[in-house]
């Protein structure tokens, strides 16, 4: 059955679950600096949906510059209503939405790329994951960072639902199908709105499981110099403090997400 949420419903829900475009821009300009000793401008951000960061991005500096890359028209249009028209008119100048394949999209040498909520995960060979951070590497300037976020421990590979509640929301997170063999998997996103009315697979995922450690070789086989993991700290509940520093080892706790920076 059609969810009978609103297009804006639906990405509003969407964006108040698993989106922290603010933290996640800042996140990338600190350590682009940190890395490089220098600002970054140029921005592509990859499966961009509805450009949530792109307009974050340009807000950071006048000289700012981004481009979200997406196949789907669907959260182009909305992320114009949502964000970009909120932008003033020098800002909406420096946000470039493309309807393109990431696999061949044509954009600017760019400073950072970005593909987060693990959209990358979409690529089920190791052909076409080389393939795809090939021209990632390529669309870099010489000084360049390509960031991308990976999530696993084992409790994300059962058939469980995570639930998190949210102002008004609750928040449902479904592996519904899980291949040991291929990492052959299916994630669905439920919502039950402020109503108390449950909406279904309102985003549903067939991807491959990818692990930390094959995603690590193929940024390297595909030209990338180094990769960086970020770890996120805990609070004093034991729970993730959403602080995530440099690290290359840590406690397989449950289920866990985190950053991976690759250098050009
Ligand atoms: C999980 S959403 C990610 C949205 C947003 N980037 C985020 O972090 O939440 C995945 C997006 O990737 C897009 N997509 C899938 N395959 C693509 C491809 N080959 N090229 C460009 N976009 C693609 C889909 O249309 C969808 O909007």
């Amino acid at each position: 059955m059609k969810s009978q949420l609103t297009l804006d419903q639906k990405y509003d829900f969407y964006e108040r679950s698993v989106q922290n475009a603010e933290g996640e821009i800042s996140f990338m300009h600190d350590e682009y600096k940190r890395i490089y000793g220098h600002r970054p401008f140029i921005f592509r951000e990859d499966f961009c949906g509805t450009g949530a960061m792109s307009c974050e991005w340009v807000k950071q500096d006048k000289n700012c510059e981004a481009y979200g890359v997406d196949l789907d028209p669907e959260p182009i249009k909305m992320g114009i209503v949502r964000h970009f028209s909120k932008l003033d008119k020098s800002a909406q100048k420096r946000v470039h939405y493309l309807q393109q394949n990431v696999m061949n999209a044509k954009t600017p040498p760019a400073d950072v790329v970005c593909a987060f909520n693990f959209s990358y995960f979409i690529f089920k060979s190791r052909k076409e994951m080389v393939k795809y951070f090939k021209a990632v590497r390529k669309s870099l300037k010489k000084q360049g960072v390509f960031f991308l976020d990976i999530f696993a421990g084992p409790e994300s590979q059962k058939l469980v639902t995570d639930v998190r509640k949210l102002k008004n929301l609750t928040y449902y997170w479904e592996c519904q199908h899980f291949n040991p063999f291929t990492h052959d998997c299916t994630f669905a996103i439920h919502f039950r709105d402020g109503k108390g009315k449950k909406h279904n697979n309102v985003f549903t995922y067939h991807w491959r499981f990818w692990t930390m450690p094959e995603i690590r070789d193929i940024l390297i086989e595909a030209g990338f110099s180094k990769t960086v993991v970020y770890w996120e700290g805990d609070d004093d509940k034991g729970n993730g403090n959403g602080v995530f520093t440099p690290a290359e080892d840590a406690e397989n706790c449950d289920a866990w997400v985190s950053y991976i920076a690759a250098l050009t």
